[in-house]
Order: structure tokens, then sequence, then C-alpha cells
């Protein structure tokens, strides 16, 4: 079911910092800030040749990633993001194996334009998994 890893998220307190770190500090590729109003976050891409990295930044009140970075003030891990075959039929498969699906269950457009779903945390080993359409 699993493709590839599309990418790892980072929540940071602080966008043009976090992306003067890789771009001067790890010498990456580290694209325009872009805002998602819809997904609550202002992101860049880093582009890693095989995956991204994606550096999110609260945007607007009541941001999704306000209460994580509440809990790690200096950013940290927040989701890491696979490409499926079908969105829908990974969806079905795993609520039939007892896993949730965060919000109405619904696909909503990703960073990429490509529809994506959240899957919660505690059923993933404590890591919030986000699932696009390959
Ligand atoms: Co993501």
């Amino acid at each position: 079911m699993l493709g590839r890893l599309n990418h790892v998220a980072i929540a940071v307190p602080d966008l043009d910092a976090a992306g003067t770190v890789y771009r001067d500090m790890l010498g990456a590729a580290v694209s325009a800030p872009q805002a998602l109003p819809q997904h609550g976050v202002t992101v860049v891409f880093v582009e890693m040749g095989n995956s991204r990295i994606e550096l999110l930044e609260p945007l607007g009140d009541g941001s999704p990633i306000a209460a994580f970075l509440e809990r790690n003030p200096s950013g940290g891990m927040h989701h890491i993001c696979y490409e499926v075959p079908d969105l829908l039929a990974a969806r079905d498969r795993l609520i039939v194996a007892g896993a949730r699906v965060l919000g109405n269950g619904e696909p909503k457009t990703g960073a990429h334009g490509k529809p994506v779903l959240f899957l919660h945390p505690r059923d993933f080993l404590g890591t919030l998994v986000e699932l696009e359409q390959a």
C-alpha cells in the first residue's frame, strides 16, 4: 500500500531562521515561502533529491501546529508523509484495521496540490502520518 516517502515535516517557530539553517549551514536548496491558509501554515520546501523536507510555521489563529510548538518551542519533527497509489482505498483499509483518520475523514488538498489525509499518531508508533495521493 505504501509508496515512496514524499516528505518529512518539521514545525518551526521562525521560518526565516529555519530556512537559513538549511540553506546556509546545510547547503540545501530552499524554496520561497508558500502560505497555505487552509492548512494554517506557511511552508518552505527543502529539495533533497530523493525526497524533501518541509519546514512549517504557524499561519493565523488556531494553526494545527500551534500546540505542537508550545510543547516544542525550538521546533521538532511534526509528521512524515507517504505516497499511496489510491488514497481512498488506503483510508478505507486503515479504518477497517482500526486506525483513526483525523478531521472528517475526507481528503484535503495538500501542499503539492494533491489530496492528503492525516492518521492519528497513537495508531502509528507516536508519529503523525500524512498520506498523499501519488
Ligand atoms: Co505534510
